[in-house]
């Protein structure tokens, strides 16, 4: 038998939507005619871009001839993409980039995931707390986590997150060397201030420490004052990794394309304390275990990028947030207390009668058929909170919350 990866062993039962799927399976098979409506993981409902959809036709008949078919694309991306995500996500929120600072990848989750790689066996990781689960389970699978402790691994530091502090942490309180931030958070839906990112970057430069900042959920900012990138942020490009992706703003959940920018000017060092490119550690990675976006893919974010791409896609982020906020009224008339869906699909709310994250999980499923995420499984902070997601066909938003204001 094969000696086995044994950090695998100390990864929570499952990751959390699979094991909500499972729930939820269980619960068809014995009830095979309730009416579930899922608004559990965050995966879009409404069709692709018709621009996009054209440009990967294009593109597909590109491959269809001799003359203009392609092979392997560069790993990193074709350059008319990363010159689109230059123009259009950066220069014009005042942030310049180097093209090979930017790396097109097949999604966030994948890179948030993969990006430890680079970073010693020993570095010092920040989770806020709740969190997105890749952050933790894949330092949890490189052996960088220790043993879990009450639902805590004892090598990760936790930033709470709660409603007294907005669901912004406070920064740590010993020395760390790479922090994960998501604004717009997920889970909470909550969203921060130039002022407060620039705290975390402060605190990054001041103790050599790496941000990994997850801006997947940006197109859902509603505030232009609000940073979009933490490139937005003096100094940022010395300490921050960013992330981004076509699925929640385009729809590419199941078309796959994202993008992370390494900027050139950050460093790490090697055990000798020489200076090391990150930008360089991640092309090195990234060439050796990716190949690349499939050319029709990149056209079609190409795509999303024209004028045409950018009003449909202004059209599929405004019917979400139309649902965030059916979503927020419906709970807020019950008396509910909820947070976020303002620059974000995300409501998160407390459950009510003081029921456990999962206890109303299965009181939602069992009594109105309606899914969604518990808080607990996002972490210890999530418990006794719940998360709705607004990705979903308004008239199934608008009886999801009829039935739940029906019950509570
Ligand atoms: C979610 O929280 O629902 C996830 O973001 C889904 C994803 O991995 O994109």
């Amino acid at each position: 038998m094969v000696r086995i990866n044994d950090h695998y062993l100390k990864l929570k039962a499952g990751y959390l939507f699979p094991e909500i799927g499972r729930r939820v399976r269980l619960f068809s098979e014995t009830h095979p005619d309730a009416p579930i409506i899922k608004l559990g993981i965050g995966d879009v409902t409404e069709p692709l871009p018709l621009a996009a959809v054209q440009a990967a036709h294009e593109a597909f008949e590109e491959m269809s001839t001799g003359q203009s078919f392609k092979g392997y694309g560069p790993e990193q991306g074709y350059d008319f993409l990363r010159e689109a995500i230059r123009a259009h996500d950066y220069i014009g929120r005042g942030v310049d980039l180097e093209l090979d600072e930017i790396f097109v990848s097949d999604g966030s989750k994948c890179d948030t995931g993969n990006i430890q790689e680079i970073f010693h066996q020993d570095c010092k990781i920040a989770v806020s707390d709740p969190v997105y689960p890749v952050y933790v389970d894949t330092n949890v699978m490189a052996g960088r986590s220790g043993e879990d402790k009450d639902g805590r691994y004892a090598g990760i530091t936790y930033l709470d997150m709660n409603a007294e502090n907005n669901f912004i942490p406070s920064l740590p309180k010993e020395k760390v060397d790479v922090i994960y931030l998501c604004y717009p958070n997920n889970p909470t839906g909550a969203m921060i201030s130039k002022e407060e990112l620039k705290k975390w970057v402060d605190y990054a430069k001041k103790n050599n420490s790496l941000i990994l900042y997850d801006v997947a959920y940006r197109a859902f900012i509603t505030d232009p004052e609000l940073p979009h990138s933490i490139y937005e942020i003096e100094g940022a490009k010395d300490c921050a990794i960013e992330f981004n992706s076509f699925s929640k703003n385009a729809g590419f959940t199941g078309t796959r394309c994202a993008y992370t920018i390494v900027p050139k000017a950050l460093m790490g060092k090697d055990e000798k304390g020489n200076g090391v490119s990150l930008n360089s550690l991640w092309n090195r990675r990234q060439t050796t275990k990716f190949n690349g976006v499939s050319y029709p893919i990149q056209k079609a974010a190409l795509a999303c990028y024209t004028m045409e791409g950018k009003n449909q896609i202004r059209q599929l982020v405004d019917y979400y947030k139309d649902n965030a906020q059916i979503i927020l009224a419906g709970l807020r008339k019950i008396n509910f207390s909820v947070y976020g869906g303002e620059h974000s699909p995300y409501i998160w709310f407390k459950t009510p009668n003081e029921l456990s994250s999962w206890d109303f999980f299965d009181e939602l499923l069992h009594k109105v058929h309606v899914v969604g995420t518990p808080g607990a499984g996002f972490g210890a902070c999530g418990e006794g909170y719940f998360r709705l997601s607004a990705f979903g066909q308004k008239e199934q938003i608008e009886e999801a919350i009829e039935r739940i204001a029906s019950q509570f």
